[in-house]
């Protein structure tokens, strides 16, 4: 039963105003007194030519109260409306425990192609803690679009080529002979890029070396060309370790490499249209606003990140014909996205750039508000290494409370990463993130662990009950506590549409959050196995559905759930 639906049907029916409309001004109040839902009038002042009070009066004198409605009552400019309780508690969990595992799965999406670009590290550098947004962030929004039917395109646009690429190879040249390359060779080539970059500091000549690699890289010349294939297979072999861990899923590499071939075109059309003027050596397309000019060609005579991100979106209007295009990456991009949607507006492609969209997000920092993961000697903490370090200290929590468990180390990487993920995803995306390893683990808190240890307390329920859940009496579920989890229940299809539409995976952890305390109190309230069967049946009903929906809504963040812990 969609009860936003039902209300704007018979405000239609008094007022004449399209029901689709006035859908989403349907409101969930902030506090269950003031009713189960809210219609603020003055969203229909203008065309109703009335002050909102006269409209909510007018509306309240004429509704039809049913089974769906039972009561309306006006505040100011709000009529607030009652629902039927048992005909409320009926629909909503013969819905959720009927998808069970997919609650709130839809075909919403259905002939939509969206485009989501993330991850997307530099190749030759390591993969630290500040790809880990991106990448989950990335992950979720994937999952999500999904699980609304749409068909989506994750690709992992890696920074393949240009200076960074070129420093290790110009410094693999130089010293291969002092490091090792057998064990694990991404070690080695991640020191090599350090101690380059350190040099560099010093010696600002070296650069040159860099250059000249590069140089060769672009003319396809034979040795630099396999070295750079090598340094490629080596850190996709590394960064798969991560994205195994994290559960990241691409369906494409097509890296900035990737483009090489496919920048005359960019090149042609922007000349064509006569977009292309020259600027101090450079070739740049103009900005309205005062933003500044997006460079395509350097003064060097190269292309450039901004060129290769126009081949690529050409290349995905061609091949994916996308609805929508998401770039999930740091803020410190924004004029970098900016510049380019605006080029391919420029260049004609107005549908297109409508539908780009940069994904921002905020910062790492520690608890004392530090940029988070130097390691002593300055270099960045790899994010393997962080997640084995949240897997090991899952397991010690696990060892300590349940050292009888099978499987404890399975259970402690979904623990482990399921924490580091949560914890990305708890906050609005744009906020800033503390890390905090005793915070994001503990079991009691606002964290992944917590949600995963509700979901396992109510599988230990289900497996320790043999009701049949049929012929469910929902009569036994209109206590206040099973009402306002119900409630919870109830907005999850919601929230995943939310979700999505804003791009803010954190709605759905928050309502996670929300939805295992308001079965918590559920839960210390009442008594699941109690000796009236009718009542132990709906108890338990209702606790399968918090689980499934808990199962569910974690897998859209990324994360795994384990049945027991
Ligand atoms: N490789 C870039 C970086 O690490 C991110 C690439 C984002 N995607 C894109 N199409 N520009 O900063």
């Amino acid at each position: 039963m969609n009860y936003k639906y039902e209300i704007a049907k018979k405000i239609n029916k008094i007022t004449n105003v399209d029901t689709e409309n006035i859908t989403d001004y349907v409101e969930v109040p902030p506090n269950p007194e003031m009713g189960d839902f809210a219609f603020p009038c003055f969203k229909l002042a203008k065309d109703l030519k009335k002050a909102p009070p006269v409209i909510a009066n007018e509306i309240k004198d004429k509704i039809v109260l049913d089974d769906i409605i039972s009561k309306v009552e006006v505040v100011g400019g709000y009529i607030n409306f009652f629902i039927n309780k048992k005909s409320f508690v009926k629909s909503v969990l013969d819905e959720a425990l009927g998808k069970g595992e997919e609650y709130g799965k839809s075909d919403l999406g259905k002939g939509k192609t969206i485009v989501i670009d993330y991850s997307s590290p530099n190749i030759a550098k390591p993969f630290h803690i500040g790809h880990l947004r991106t990448t989950v962030i990335g992950g979720s929004l994937y999952k999500i679009y999904k699980y609304l039917g749409y068909n989506v395109v994750g690709i992992n646009h890696l920074g393949d080529w240009g200076m960074g690429v070129s420093k290790t190879i110009a410094g693999y040249e130089m010293w291969k002979n002092e490091y090792s390359f057998d064990e694990n060779p991404i070690n080695s080539i991640l020191a090599i890029y350090v101690r380059f970059n350190k040099l560099e500091k010093e010696d600002s000549t070296i650069i040159e070396k860099a250059r000249n690699v590069l140089i060769r890289l672009e003319k396809g010349e034979e040795e630099a060309t396999r070295i750079w294939k090598w340094i490629i297979d080596i850190s996709l072999e590394n960064y798969k370790k991560v994205y195994d861990l994290l559960g990241s899923e691409f369906d494409s590499y097509n890296g900035e490499a990737f483009y090489n071939d496919k920048m005359d075109r960019v090149i042609k059309e922007l000349e064509e249209k006569e977009l292309l003027k020259d600027s101090e050596g450079a070739k740049v397309v103009e900005m309205p606003d005062n933003m500044p000019p997006c460079i395509i060609i350097t003064s060097a005579g190269t292309t450039i990140y901004a060129t290769r991100d126009l081949a690529a979106l050409l290349y995905r209007i061609d091949n994916y014909n996308f609805s929508k295009a998401l770039y999930v990456v740091g803020s410190e991009q924004a004029l970098h996205f900016k510049q380019v949607f605006k080029t391919l507006e420029l260049m004609g492609y107005e549908k297109y750039a409508k539908v780009c969209e940069h994904i921002p997000f905020g910062l790492i920092l520690d608890e004392n508000g530090e940029k988070i993961g130097s390691r002593k000697g300055g270099q960045l903490l790899t994010l393997e290494e962080i997640l084995n370090e949240s897997i090991e200290k899952s397991l010690e929590i696990i060892e300590e409370k349940n050292p009888t468990l099978e499987n404890k180390e399975e259970v402690a990487k979904m623990v482990g990463v399921g924490a580091i993920i949560f914890n990305d995803l708890s906050n609005n995306r744009i906020k800033d993130e503390i890390f905090n390893w005793k915070e994001l683990l503990n079991f009691n808190g606002e964290t992944g662990p917590y949600l995963q240890y509700t979901y396992v307390r109510t599988r230990s329920i289900l497996r320790n009950s043999n009701e049949v859940l049929e012929n469910i009496d929902y009569d036994m579920l209109l206590d206040s506590e099973a009402i306002e989890v119900i409630r919870k229940l109830s907005e999850y299809p919601d929230i995943i549409k939310n979700a999505a539409n804003k791009n803010e995976p954190s709605l759905i952890s928050r309502h996670l959050i929300d939805l295992a305390q308001c079965f918590s109190r559920f839960y210390n309230e009442h008594h699941i196995m109690c000796d009236n069967i009718e009542t132990k049946k709906a108890r338990i009903a209702l606790t399968k559905a918090v689980g499934d929906t808990i199962k569910s809504g974690l897998g859209l963040l990324g994360i795994k759930t384990p049945e027991r812990m």
